[in-house]
This record gives structure tokens, sequence and C-alpha cells, in this order.
């Protein structure tokens, strides 16, 4: 798309100057349409500053989603790989569900700029106004054995840590099974869904929610201690779209060393650097019973490691973790 391209071309020579007849040239459009995308621009929120002997330069851009954005910022374009940008959906996994449905080729992913029925693990609503937060899903067809969704999840964790830990200047942690959280309170969480034939994964939407830029005020009272957005850590709103550029290649890549088998390694260490829960005591709800232990850490497909009062160690695939008073 032109308008991608103009957006590459002023966002590569920043803080520079770049002109208008340059832009044309590369492109191999006129610079009456250069003109014309620009305007478009304009009306999408950015801003340009134009000076006769110099050029055009970007001096303000879109706080909102914005696709041409995000793709101007992509560093390694994946063949295959598609994304879209809506500006509302009820929730980006369903959207991602219905086009696996329909056909549409992956990997492939939906990003909303409001999400009117989020939702969250255990059923739960996940809140999702258009106040600068990310909503979004990432679709595959992976083929693989239904029991390596698990390890999927946790490996898709530190992943989202490690791109978190690029935007702010604190270190992020991650709650088995994958809440992104920081001292306690809560910035992103997973939900990944996948569609099982016989003894196969079919497809696999990866969602993941990441309070960005909400302020505080935004969030429901009884949510207020719980949750904190990255802009608050930061201390400064997050370039939206620049964290969504990044997120996409480190998706895309961690999903081909997944695939390939090529994750085991680093799992393990950047379980122990995120891992907020080892050495803690606990109580795990799963299926309906409650099990209090002390955590271990987590075995090589992520399920949590349990020692209980009388010294026995489990393993659980599922379940939600509360940290128990001083533990
Ligand atoms: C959780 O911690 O409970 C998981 C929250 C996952 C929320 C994201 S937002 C984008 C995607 N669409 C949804 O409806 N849910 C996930």
């Amino acid at each position: 798309m032109t308008e991608t391209l103009i957006l590459r071309e002023l966002l590569a020579a920043e803080p520079g100057w770049v002109s208008g007849g340059a832009i044309a040239s590369r492109l191999g459009v006129s610079r009456v349409s250069v003109w014309h995308q620009m305007e478009k621009l304009r009306a999408q929120g950015f801003g340009f500053e134009a000076q006769p002997a110099r050029g055009y330069r970007l001096s303000r851009r879109p706080r909102m989603l914005h696709m041409g954005l995000v793709e101007a910022q992509l560093k390694v374009r994946r063949r295959g790989f598609t994304f879209l940008v809506l500006d509302e959906v009820d929730s980006t996994n369903d959207e991602c569900a219905r086009q696996l449905a329909a056909g549409r080729t992956a990997p492939f992913a939906v990003f909303a700029r409001k999400q009117t029925r989020g939702r969250g693990r255990f059923g739960r609503v996940w809140h999702s106004e258009a106040n600068g937060n990310l909503y979004s899903s990432f679709a595959f067809r992976p083929r693989i054995a239904p029991e390596r969704m698990q390890t999927f999840t946790l490996w898709m964790g530190v992943t989202i840590c490690e791109l978190v830990s690029r935007f702010v200047p604190v270190a992020p942690g991650i709650k088995w099974p994958n809440d992104i959280v920081f001292d306690g309170r809560k910035a992103g969480g997973i939900l990944t869904e996948a569609r099982v034939d016989a003894d196969q994964i079919r497809d696999l939407v990866f969602g993941l929610g990441l309070n960005v830029n909400s302020p505080p005020s935004d969030w429901p009272a009884e949510l207020g201690r719980r949750a904190v957005s990255l802009s608050e850590l930061a201390g400064e709103e997050i370039d939206l779209n620049r964290l969504t550029a990044a997120l996409i290649g480190r998706v895309l890549l961690a999903y081909e060393r997944f695939i390939e088998g090529e994750h085991v390694d680093m799992f393990a260490e950047l379980w122990n650097k995120y891992d907020v829960l080892r050495g803690r005591d606990v109580t795990l709800a799963e299926g309906g019973r409650k099990r209090r232990g002390r955590v271990l850490g987590v075995d090589d497909v992520g399920s949590l490691l349990l020692r209980d009062d009388h010294g026995r160690t489990r393993c659980f695939r599922a379940g939600e973790v509360t940290v128990e008073k001083g533990g």
C-alpha cells in the first residue's frame, strides 16, 4: 500500500526530512499522488511539517492503532502473514475463529481498538475500552499434538515478557500459567484457544490483551488495585503502533521456534528469569479442588510443580494460583 510505503520513507528519514519528489520517485508514483495520500493520512491523525527546500517530516502520529503505521514499522516481513486492524469487534479471538472457519490463510492476526465482548480465562470479562490498550489475536494452523498447547501458551508468555521489558523501565514477571504482572498487578493476559481434530490441533488462536495506555482512573473500581498499564510504569505514553509491530515480529518468530522445537532451552531459561511464583506458598484452584503447597517451578512442558506439606511433589497442567499472605 502506498500509504505504508510513504510512512516507511518518512520514518526512515526521522528526525530528518524527505522530499516529496524523492518519495514519489522511490515509489514510482506522481508527486500529486504522494500529496493526496498525505492528506488522507492527516485526516487519520498524522501531522506533517512541510518546508519547500527540505520536503516533509513526520510531526505527529495517531495515538490509536493504525494499520499502515504498524506495517511500516515491521522489521521483517514474513511471507504469507496478513493482519487487520478493526475499530470494534466482539472479541479478536472470536474474529480469528470466524476467519479460520471461512478458510483464511494462516498465520494472520486481528487487532481491534475496542472489544465489546472481550473474554478472559474461566469465562471472565476482559475490559476492552477504546483507551489505547492492545487487543490482539494471532491465528495459526500448526498440526501439532493437542498436549503441546500448554507449553505453547507458556512459551508465548515469556515471549511477551521479553517484548514488554523493552518498553518499560521495570522488569515484568510471569505468574503461571500466563499472567503478565508487575509487582503483583496484572498488565496482560493470554487466552489460547484451539480446535482439535482426533489427534491434532487443527487451528490455534493466541489472544493477548495488554494494558498499554489506559489511565488508572479508567479501571472499574474492583480492578484498580490489581491492574496496571505499561504507560503508568513508564511514566509516559507508550507508542502502541511501534509496540504492535514489535509484537508481530516476536510472536511469529516464537511460533516458528516452537514448531521447529527450537524453544526448549530458551524456554527453561526465560521461565526462570520471569517466574514470580517459585518458592512462594500458594493455593491452586483446579477443577473444584483447592491444593496448597510451595511452588518449585515448572517442568519441561510447563506444568506447575507444587510440593505439599508432606513433602510430596505433584505437577498440575491447569488451574488458578493465589499467593498465600506472607507466602
Ligand atoms: C486472561 O488473563 O484471563 C486472558 C485475557 C485475554 C484477553 C485477550 S484481549 C484479545 C483477545 N480477545 C479476547 O476476547 N480475549 C483475548
